[in-house]
């Protein structure tokens, strides 16, 4: 049998391939192996009303202090949930669009869709804002709830050219990624996802999916607001709902799909 081999030509326009990983610009709702991650994009508009909204709990830090209940050793991390009340906030509602997104990803494949029978039954947990400086950073946690989102107000772009620092010239440029953790250490095994995330992204996870951020030496601050749902568990794995969230036509695409 003749062998075969790869050729710099074989291999010429291949350079994007990289085996078990997913890039971060391709957004949508992955399962190769383990916890599903969404990742998505949110709505500017909206991304500036909560932007307002932390500023509000600057003014008043006391009241607002939520680093007592967080593991971030951060030196500002307020409560938004005590300032955001309404449960149909436009706020609220973006990013229980995106968790829809995630459960109809992880369960169905079809993490473009966000059915509006998933986001009634997603209810607001909690919500804060990390304002994350100079040689700050959140040490490995998980969070309480069944799904977790984090989404980026304000993530300068001298994080990325920290890549050219000093103290970044090993083979792991972290500053300011977060890392999600999950797993065994193995051959042929993948335990980390490092993100570098840009501004007005979403990443949605389940609660108990150990993360960590790296710190960064710029002397800038990186806005991330994170926060819990809770989610209606009976959907999972039920495909024959008394209340089917699908009509025939997007059952029809769901059969396409599988
Ligand atoms: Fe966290």
């Amino acid at each position: 049998m003749d062998e075969k081999h790869w050729t710099k030509q074989d291999l010429q326009g291949k350079q994007d391939l990289e085996v078990g990983i997913y890039n971060k610009q391709d957004y949508g709702s992955f399962r190769f192996f383990g916890p599903t991650i969404y990742i998505g994009q949110m709505d500017p508009v909206i991304i500036e009303q909560i932007k307002d909204v932390g500023n509000k709990a600057r003014q008043d830090p006391k009241r607002y202090d939520m680093r007592k209940q967080l593991a971030g050793n951060l030196s500002e991390e307020y409560n938004l949930k005590l300032l955001v009340q309404d449960n149909d906030d436009p706020i609220y509602q973006e990013i229980k669009k995106h968790c829809a997104r995630y459960i109809c990803g992880a369960e169905h494949g079809m993490a473009e869709y966000q059915s509006d029978h998933y986001i009634k039954n997603i209810e607001m947990e909690s919500m804060w804002i990390n304002y994350q400086k100079q040689y700050e950073w959140q040490p490995e946690h998980s969070h309480s709830g069944h799904l977790s989102f984090v989404l980026y107000c304000q993530i300068p772009n001298s994080l990325r050219e920290e890549e050219q620092h000093p103290t970044q010239q090993g083979n792991s440029p972290m500053s300011g990624a977060i890392t999600l953790s999950y797993g065994e250490d193995n051959t042929y095994n993948t335990t980390v996802k490092h993100i570098m995330p840009e501004t007005g992204d979403i990443i949605v996870f389940p609660n108990w999916l150990r993360h960590y951020v790296y710190p960064f030496v710029s002397d800038v601050e990186r806005i991330a607001v994170a926060g819990n749902v809770f989610t209606d568990k009976t959907f999972a794995g039920d495909t024959k709902w008394k209340d089917s969230p699908y009509t025939d036509k997007d059952l029809k695409k769901l059969n396409e799909v599988n």
